[in-house]
């Protein structure tokens, strides 16, 4: 009989496919108006050729890297997306259990469907040994209620606050227009559920707290308006009043040309990751694949902070491609959640073995022993599509 044990990471998404409701699989798989973008960050990894070199003992393939002084076995982490419950009853605790064991780093969304308490302690984040653990963050237009929530992940051993600066206003979500995504009775985000704190929430919780119907969503949604996501930030004061409240790392999430990298080294940031918010940029439709701009922002940031980067990644060769490219690190948030409904923790724990060998392998057959020795002349580009 043959196996029927999925071997790529695009097989986990089928089956995943066939065991979400439509309205959750076009939540996760679509992008931003038409979607042209989420497609182009695949495409151009498709466009980059390896150059395998030969003769070169492969022996020993060393995968591992280290980011932030903490060493990782492969250079992957967890993207932060929103409401992983919508893919299984336990959602962001069996991802993070699959982080934990596996030993790589999880950002957790501000938008989870389980407390950044109740995942901290899952895992037991504080304990040093294992993998950092980031928090995701949404600014709002009141800053007292985002410092609460800071000093909160601070206070669970989260160790950087993941601030996403592409979303001043939502992205124009076709699908999700038509088939609004309301949460489940019983679900609720919940590190917004603390009716003890007494703050008021974003918008976005409010219709996820409060909606049960399509009508009563849409209805939320157009009285929150651009109050949703924060439309004011900037460089000057952002940066330093993350600094003021919270010793945690600061990593700009959503960076997509060299002049804002370099802004956001000249600002104080930790690290930056290079997004378009997943492909799709769930937001901005007509820009470039993150690959495209991999290479100029890593010249623009020069080693000075670590480049991570996320959008489309769903192969080890991916990972090799935008290592290849100057990325320090590679963020996968789709696969993420194919391997959550595909099998809970071990459904993502098989995503990340896929992953980690087909990267060893590839760089075995590519010729290069250790992540370092992965470089720009490890690439070539096709001049012209097909075979
Ligand atoms: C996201 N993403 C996201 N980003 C963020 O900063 N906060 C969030 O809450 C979410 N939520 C979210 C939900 C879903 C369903 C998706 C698909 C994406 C974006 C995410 O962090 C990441 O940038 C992309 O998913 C990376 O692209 P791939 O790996 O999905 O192609």
């Amino acid at each position: 009989a043959s196996s029927t044990v999925p071997i790529t990471v695009m097989e986990i998404e089928k089956i995943a496919k066939t065991r979400l409701p439509q309205n959750v699989y076009d939540y996760y798989a679509c992008g931003a108006d038409e979607q042209k973008a989420m497609h182009r960050n695949a495409y151009m990894f498709d466009k980059l050729l390896i150059r395998p070199r030969v003769m070169v003992n492969v022996s020993h393939v060393d995968t591992s890297t280290t980011v932030f002084g903490k060493r990782y076995p492969f250079p992957v982490a967890f993207a932060p997306s929103a409401m992983q419950k919508l893919c299984h009853p336990r959602g962001e605790l069996e991802a993070a259990e699959a982080a934990a064991s596996v030993g790589l780093s999880m950002t957790l969304s501000s938008q989870s469907t389980t407390s950044l308490e109740d995942v901290a302690d899952a895992c037991n984040i504080s304990n040093r040994d294992g993998p950092d653990f980031w928090f995701q963050l949404y600014l709002t237009q009141d800053p007292e209620y985002s410092r609460e929530l800071i000093k909160r992940a601070e206070a669970a051993g989260y160790t950087a606050i993941v601030l996403t600066v592409d979303t001043p206003i939502l992205g124009n979500r076709i699908n999700e227009r038509k088939t609004p995504l309301v949460l489940p009775e019983g679900m609720h985000l919940g590190n917004y559920a603390q009716p003890k704190q007494g703050i008021k929430g974003p918008a976005i919780e409010r219709v996820f707290l409060n909606a049960h119907t399509v009508d009563e969503a849409n209805e939320i949604m157009k009285k929150a308006g651009p109050t949703m996501h924060s439309s004011c930030m900037t460089w000057q004061e952002t940066i330093p009043w993350l600094h003021s409240v919270t010793n945690m790392k600061i990593i700009l999430k959503g960076i997509m040309t060299e002049e804002d990298a370099k802004l956001a080294v000249e600002h104080g940031a930790d690290a930056i990751v290079v997004s378009n918010h997943g492909g799709s940029i769930r937001q901005l439709d007509l820009v470039p694949a993150t690959v495209e701009v991999l290479p100029t922002i890593a010249d623009a940031v020069a080693g000075r902070i670590p480049v991570i980067f996320d959008g489309g990644v769903r192969r080890g060769s991916d990972v090799f491609k935008a290592i290849a490219l100057g990325a320090d690190l590679v963020l996968i948030g789709r696969p993420v959640l194919w391997g959550l409904s595909y099998d809970g923790k071990k459904g993502v724990e098989a995503v990340t073995n896929i992953l980690e060998r087909e990267l060893s392998r590839t760089m075995t057959l590519a010729g290069v022993r250790d992540i370092k020795e992965i470089t720009k002349d490890s690439l070539g580009v096709a001049k012209r599509d097909g075979f």
